[in-house]
This record gives C-alpha cells, structure tokens and sequence, in this order.
C-alpha cells in the first residue's frame, strides 16, 4: 500500500473515531443546548492547540453484548493544549458514547492523562458528562474510579485541578471534581448527585427533579460544592480562562507578574465606604475594588456563604487571594459554612504561593442552637487551622470589628499574620459594647435609679476603653493604625517586602485538620 492509501486509511479511522455517538446521539445533545466534547475543548483551548492522543482507544469488555458495541474514543476525549498560553491537560467526556460512561479503558485514559499533568506539572482540566461507572463493566469501571481518585488526591495542591460539570453527573463522575480545586457549573445544564432521583424514589419514596436534586444553582448557592456557575458554556469557558491569569501552573511557580494597574478610584473611595453607625451594613466588595488593580475582583463561590468573601485580585500586578467578612450578610459572621469556605481556599493560596489579604470586620462566630449541633466548632476550627498553617505573606486590615474569636480566627497577629493593620474605625474586643456592659456591670446597671440610663452610660464607658484601635496596637498586635486611604501604599509595601518570606513548619509527615 502506498503511503498516500495508507494516509487516507488513517483519515478514515481518525473521521470514525471522533464521530462520537453519531447524528441522532449528538443531535439529542445539541437540543439540550450543550456542545459536543471536542466543541467543548476547541472552545476552551487557545486555538489549534490541541493535541489528542488515544484516539483509537476502544473498550475491552465482553458482558452484556458489549462485544459487538463500538464505542468511539470510549467515549472521552483526552490531549494536551494551551490556555492563554499556559499548557494544560485535558480530558472530555463523551456524553453522546453510551452517555460518557466510566469504562475501564475509558478510565485508562483519563488516568495516563491525569499522569502526564503530574508529571510535567502542569494544570488538569476535566471536563464531566458522564453517568458514572459504566454498568456491564462491573468492578473494572469501579477500579478506574479508585485509580482517578487516587491521582485527583496525589496531585492535590501540586498542580491545579479544574472540573467542569457539563452534563448530568452520577455516582462516581461527582467524586472526582469534588477531589480537584475548583468546580465550574453551568445553568440547566450541569447535575451532580451521588444518587439520581429514580434511586431516591424506590429507596425513599421522595420524589425530586434533577434540577432540585443537584442542579447548577443548587451547587452553586446551597451546597458550595460549585465554585463558579455561568449562564452558558461560553461564559464558563470564560471565567476558567480569567482563572488562568490569577493562578500558577503548579505549585513550583508563583502566579504570572502583570503591569502594575491602579484602581477605579473615582468608583470606589476607601474613606466613604464604611458607615459611620457601626452596626450599619455595606458592601466589602468595594473595599476590595478600592484595592485592586483596576478594581477587578474574581470572586469564588460568590452565590454560597455569603457572609464572607473570597477570591483573586490583583495589587501592583501581584495575584493575591483575598478572605473578607461581609457585613451585607448576615453581618459577616463566621459559621458553619463561612468556615468550610474560607480554610480551603487558603489552603489553596498556601499550596500555589498565593500571598493572603485578610480583611476583617465581623462580630464573632454565629451563637446559636443550629449552629452548635452543626459542628461550628470543627467547622471553626479549619479556619484557625488554615490560617495558622499558611506560610505564604499573610497581610490582615482590620476595617471595623474584631470581636472575640472572630479577632483570632480571622488571620490575626497571634496566627502569625506578617503585618495588621487597622483602620481608625477598627474596634477590636472580646465582644460587642452592648453584649459586654450587660454582662460585666450588670449589678450596677440593676442596681441603678434608671438601669437603662446606666446601661447607655456603661457601653459608651466600655465603648471608649475598647472599642478602638489602640488598645491592641499598645500590645504590639497590631502593627499599625493606618487611615484607609493609605491601605494599598501599605499592602503594596507588605507583599513587595515580603517575596522572600521563609517558614519552616516541624517536621511532620501532615497534620490532622479538623476536616
Ligand atoms: C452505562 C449508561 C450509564 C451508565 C447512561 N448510560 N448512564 N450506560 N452505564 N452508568 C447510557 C444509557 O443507557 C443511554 O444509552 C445513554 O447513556 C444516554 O442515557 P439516557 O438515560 O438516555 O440519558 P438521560 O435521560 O439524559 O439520563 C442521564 C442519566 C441517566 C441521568 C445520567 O442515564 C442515569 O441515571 N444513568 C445512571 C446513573 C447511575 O446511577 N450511574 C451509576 C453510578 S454508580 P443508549 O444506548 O440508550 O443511548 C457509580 C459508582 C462509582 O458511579 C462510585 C464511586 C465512589
């Protein structure tokens, strides 16, 4: 055979192989307003940068007529390519080939992949439509589940792992993303649940939607197992490729230098965003936009727990990932799920040399009978873990209220912050004035002609003793009172003479987080 009928038998089996499931499978997919894996990937990639590789894969299995079953690619997609430039690995599963089902040698791909991106240390991407383990393949669909996982955890927090749910998500196809560092969604078209509605049913007799059960809302606002949700898969692509500019590749670098930019000032004026009443809400996003480089603030998990903040920004051309209570919610409390929310990503930024802002203004963990029976204390205490843990530069400004726990936990000196800073606003105490008069001069207060003339007289009392600045920077725990204007002069300075900061930990194999 020449080589031209050789070249053209080549072409014939690649065209076949990446046919996918043919016309009417991919056709259903295209009706459900989803794209085709390979679309997926040639969206996502910077373009003609892709590079497949076992393309002609196929399954091995024999139960169930499978034998006599072609299943193009084995339904997934796997290759190299780039993203903004960056190298990444990718996989794609084929939600047209017997619904992306998890195979065995389906499974073999995505592992060798999986072990590529370890191995030359760059980002994974996994892009999830699949029903879960294969069902004729039995235990061996099992066993590719249990290889994947164990690469999703080898590989945590030394190179970035990146799901996209695409598509309904059963069983094993949810644990993988739930191992990697950041969950994509996309509305009406991303499901997740360990168990679908149909085994809810005969289990349980509760009846649910998909939607309801685990649809992209759902993850995104109630259960914070989404970190990012989009209307459409353009926009996710989107915000993976912003992801991209604000992360390194593996967690030898440090996230890509740009060119210094200052923020929107005439938007966002420090002085004016914080309220004169203490006990009045706002925004701390514009805090943050006041902050940034040209005021852009890539906010994670934005719809979940939203009394506290948390994303990537940029100052003086730095990535930095920022902690923020919220006083617009639920006053910026930490509780259960504000905790959870915040450990991981610091653990992240610590893992990927991202230095940490903190900014602080809360009354304290969340009181209440919920909360205790949640666990707010090993929940809380993976924030007092994480914090203490970091090692990268760790820069806190206390804007308004440090009370109590929510002083220490929320990166304080005491947690090895490198430098705090407070406003003149700042009140750091054990507790609120009104909460602290009642308890340490209740008998006065009872006692008095007019207790509720003495009680006023006592939380201004306490109020001008504590409820200030100055107390904690007499200490040396804060290391200076600064007016908000000079915030970014002095986080800038921090993080520029912080860049060789060296820690070394005890010797330990790995600690026991309050997980
Ligand atoms: C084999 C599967 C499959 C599976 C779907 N298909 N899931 N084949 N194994 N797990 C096939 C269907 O038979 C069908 O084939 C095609 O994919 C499309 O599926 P549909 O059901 O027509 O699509 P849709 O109506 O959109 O429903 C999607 C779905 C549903 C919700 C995902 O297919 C479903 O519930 N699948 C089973 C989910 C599940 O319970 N998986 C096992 C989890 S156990 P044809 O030939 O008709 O086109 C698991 C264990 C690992 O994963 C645990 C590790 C911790």
């Amino acid at each position: 055979m020449s080589l031209r009928s050789k070249t053209n038998e080549l072409r014939k089996r690649m065209k076949s192989a990446a046919s996918g499931g043919g016309d009417k499978a991919i056709e259903k997919q295209t009706a459900m307003g989803k794209l085709t894996a390979r679309e997926r990937i040639v969206a996502l990639l910077d373009e003609d940068s892709f590079q497949e590789y076992d393309l002609f894969v196929e399954h091995a299995a024999k139960d169930f007529d499978m034998a006599n079953k072609y299943l193009a690619g084995d339904g997934v997609l796997t290759g190299t390519g780039t993203i903004n430039g960056y190298p990444v690995c990718i996989y794609a599963q084929d939600f047209t080939v017997a619904g992306g089902s998890l195979g065995y040698m389906h499974a073999r791909k995505i592992v060798k992949i999986m072990d590529h991106a370890l191995k030359l240390r760059v980002p994974l991407i996994g892009i999830n439509d699949s029903g879960g383990a294969r069902i004729q393949e039995g235990v061996n669909s099992l066993a590719g589940y249990g290889e994947i996982f164990y690469r999703n955890t080898l590989a945590s927090g030394v190179i970035p792992q990146i799901s996209v749910i695409l598509g309904p998500c059963a069983g094993g196809a949810v644990y993988s993303p739930a191992l990697t560092d950041f969950v994509f969604v996309v509305d009406k078209i991303s499901k997740m649940f360990i168990t679908g509605p149909e085994v809810i049913k005969s289990v349980l007799g509760e009846e649910i939607s998909m939607e309801d059960l685990g649809g992209a809302r759902v993850h995104a606002s109630l259960t914070g197992n989404a970190h990012f949700y989009a209307e459409s898969e353009k926009e996710c692509f989107d915000q993976i490729k912003t992801l991209f500019t604000y992360i390194p590749w593996n967690n030898g670098k440090k996230a890509e230098s740009f060119q210094p930019k200052q923020p929107k000032s005439r938007t966002f004026k420090l002085g004016s965003i914080i309220p004169s009443d203490s006990k009045e809400p706002y925004d701390v996003r514009d805090v943050i936009k006041a902050l940034a480089d040209e005021s852009d603030f890539f906010e994670i998990q934005a719809m979940w727990a939203q009394n506290i903040t948390i994303g990537f920004a940029r100052v003086n051309g730095e990535t930095v990932g920022i902690v923020a209570n919220q006083p617009m919610y639920l006053a910026g409390v930490l509780d259960v799920d504000s905790s959870d929310k915040a450990a991981r990503f610091i653990r992240y930024c610590d893992s990927f040399n991202i230095p940490l802002l903190t900014l602080v203004d809360l009354p304290g963990y969340l009181p209440g009978i919920d909360q205790e029976h949640a666990g707010v204390i090993r929940h809380g205490a993976k924030l007092l873990y994480a914090y203490s843990e970091a090692t990268v530069p760790k820069i806190t400004v206390i804007l308004r209220k440090a009370y109590g726990g929510g002083y220490i936990a929320m990166c304080s000196n005491h947690l090895r912050a490198d430098f705090v800073f407070a406003w003149p606003t700042a009140e750091i105490a054990v507790m609120g004035p009104e909460g602290a008069a009642n308890i340490i001069f209740r008998k006065e207060i009872k006692e008095a002609a007019d207790p509720e003339k003495m009680r006023l007289e006592k939380v201004e009392e306490y109020k001008q003793k504590f409820a200030n600045p100055y107390v904690a920077a007499a200490y040396g725990y804060i290391d200076a009172v600064i007016e908000p204007r000079e915030t970014r002069k002095f986080i800038v300075h921090s993080l520029a003479i912080s860049k060789n900061k060296e820690v070394r930990l005890p010797n330990k194999k790995h600690g026991i987080p309050p997980f």
